[in-house]
């Protein structure tokens, strides 16, 4: 079957943009933020050599919508202009380059204030004041520490709850203003938004906790927020923890009563992952990763909900990610660590598919790799 006939490389038309292909590239904290925040080149280079290497899609890592809603020192914000006017370029040559720009806007929540995983993901502790690394007072639904050693967090009052909101609304108009072509909220991975819908971080007894329709409140009313800010003519993605993996925790039945009002709410694509909630890790418990992990719970979201769908998790080889969008796992295929490996992973996906033209290279490079394939040749 022709590469261009259906799959991996048949671009995806999502509100007023499209996508080259159903590559995208996953959010990934790179803990290397200048100060305040601010993006560096780090960014400029990390994130453009994907945008080269042929992705449909290139998005940030998770940019904290407020100081207190930091992983650690080393995130992206997007709460202060010049955030966003930094952000600019590095959204704008994304673009330059045939991909579309995106953006992940998060809240930490109660897993906030911590080291780099090189220096341990450790809760930072006073002593790390020395060396400008206090801690920070956490927010989060209930009071309850995200592990053991972690501090506890404020409880959300309601004062509070409409700060952080509106932090999230003014993060998405700061990625308007950036250039941003896809706005991605972090609804997994046990931050704010997944901290509300879990029963095993929200154990609030008003409005916005109990009962899984109130679980949902809190997220839903960002979501209708942040959509009326956000542009109508671009897409809204929603990164949602499909299960906790965690016994009474959120389970897959709950993703797919939430995603349909995700949906009701202008969201246009679900980016299925799981866990979080429980600790460490940010996807669901070791023993169930094995490559393309999420694609069943994927491709039932797909089914039930007819929403479409991003999914990631192992996702490595070329013919795996075609199959997975040929099947209907997924429309999207977000490729994580591998692109680390590999930044030019969807360019040598085509390869791979049968493209021998050098179709998802920049011209700048497929110009000579053409003409050494026909020296070769001859
Ligand atoms: C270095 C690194 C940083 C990550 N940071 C984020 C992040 O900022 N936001 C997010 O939603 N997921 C983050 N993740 C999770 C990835 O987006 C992805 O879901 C996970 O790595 C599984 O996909 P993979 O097997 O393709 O790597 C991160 C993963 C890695 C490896």
């Amino acid at each position: 079957m022709s590469i261009d006939a259906a799959g991996l490389f048949v671009p995806l038309e999502l509100r007023g943009v499209t996508t080259r292909n159903r590559v995208a590239i996953s959010p990934m904290q790179q803990f290397e933020a200048a100060q305040d925040a601010m993006p560096a080149t780090w960014h400029q280079v990390h994130l453009g050599q994907f945008a080269l290497g042929g992705a449909g899609i290139v998005f940030t890592e998770a940019m904290a919508v407020s100081a207190r809603g930091r992983i650690s020192y080393g995130d992206m914000g997007l709460w202060r202009e010049e955030q966003a006017d930094a952000l600019r370029p590095i959204a704008a040559f994304i673009r330059s380059t045939g991909a579309l720009s995106g953006a992940q806007i998060s809240h930490a929540g109660r897993r906030g204030a911590t080291t780099a995983p090189w220096d341990g993901k450790r809760p930072l502790v006073a002593d790390d004041a020395a060396r400008g690394m206090a801690p920070w007072e956490l927010w989060a639904p209930s009071a309850l520490p995200s592990r053991k050693e972690a501090q506890t967090p404020l409880a959300m009052d309601a004062a509070m709850i409409e700060q952080v909101q509106a932090e999230y609304v003014r993060a998405a108009a700061l990625a308007e203003r950036a250039g941003f072509d896809v706005l991605e909220l972090h609804g997994g991975h046990g931050y704010m938004l997944h901290a509300f819908l879990s029963p095993l971080s929200n154990q609030r007894t008003d409005a916005y906790g109990g009962n899984r329709e109130k679980r949902m409140r809190f997220a839903l009313e960002v979501v209708e927020r942040v959509r009326s800010v956000w542009p109508a003519n671009k897409p809204l993605f929603f990164r949602v923890s499909s299960f906790d993996g965690v016994s009474g925790g959120w389970e897959m039945e709950d993703t797919l009563a939430l995603v349909p009002a995700l949906m009701a709410r202008g969201v246009d694509v679900i980016d299925v992952s799981s866990g979080g909630v429980g600790g460490l890790s940010s996807n669901a418990a070791e023993h169930t990763r094995m490559p393309g992990y999420h694609v069943p719970m994927s491709a039932r979201i797909r089914e039930a909900t007819r929403a479409r769908t991003q999914v990631v998790g192992l996702v490595t080889d070329a013919r795996q990610a075609d199959e997975i969008v040929r099947s209907g796992g997924a429309d999207l295929v977000a490729i994580g660590r591998e692109a680390l490996r590999n930044p030019y992973w969807a360019a040598h996906a085509r390869e791979a598919l049968g493209d021998a033209d050098y179709k998802s290279w920049p011209e700048q490079y497929a110009w000579w790799l053409r003409a050494r394939r026909d020296h070769l040749a001859r």
